[in-house]
């Protein structure tokens, strides 16, 4: 049976998306859906190609339990990760504006979306950058993560059960 493959998307990979990468992950295999879904995850920049993700985000999102620690930032892939992933899932309007510039002639277009436009409770229009953030910034992040994924989950497992 083949897997759903989904890719995380932010700017730097050290905050947001490892986050998104993580929390999706832990929900999935809650879920019994971690042998039909495989997560990753990926920045439109290059500066923290190979990094650990922010040690912020590996703090807030362990206190929630979800371990980051393994993680190692990368560049998306054009046009490898395009072809390769069922879902693109961005983080605000610049990296989905990013993503799509990435994939000039559109061909993957119906696969790139905000992650955010899952939310629920949350106004998920965008999952701000928390970089230059406080403490707030990065709890808030992963209020809005975790609502997103709760939905994604639920999504996939009527498409998948
Ligand atoms: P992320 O956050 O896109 O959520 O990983 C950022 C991390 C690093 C930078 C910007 C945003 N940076 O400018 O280095």
């Amino acid at each position: 049976m083949s897997k759903t493959k989904i890719l995380m998307v932010c700017l730097g990979n050290i905050c947001r998306s490892p986050a998104a990468e993580g929390v999706l992950r832990t929900k999935l295999e809650r879920a019994g859906l971690g042998d039909r879904v495989t997560v990753d995850s990926a920045g439109t920049g290059n500066w923290h190609e190979g990094d650990a993700p922010d040690a912020r985000m590996i703090e807030h999102a362990g206190r929630r339990g979800y371990d980051l620690s393994r993680l190692e930032a990368r560049q998306i892939r054009f046009p490898e990760d395009f072809a390769g992933f069922d879902y693109i899932l961005t983080m605000d309007e610049s990296n989905l504006n990013n993503v799509r510039a990435l994939d000039a002639k559109g061909l993957h277009h119906g696969k790139i979306k905000p992650l955010g436009s899952f939310c629920q409770i949350h106004d998920g229009r965008e999952v701000p950058d928390p970089y230059r953030q406080n403490a707030d910034g990065f709890e808030y992040v992963l209020d809005l993560i975790e609502d997103a994924c709760d939905q994604l989950v639920a999504h996939l497992k009527a498409d998948l059960t």
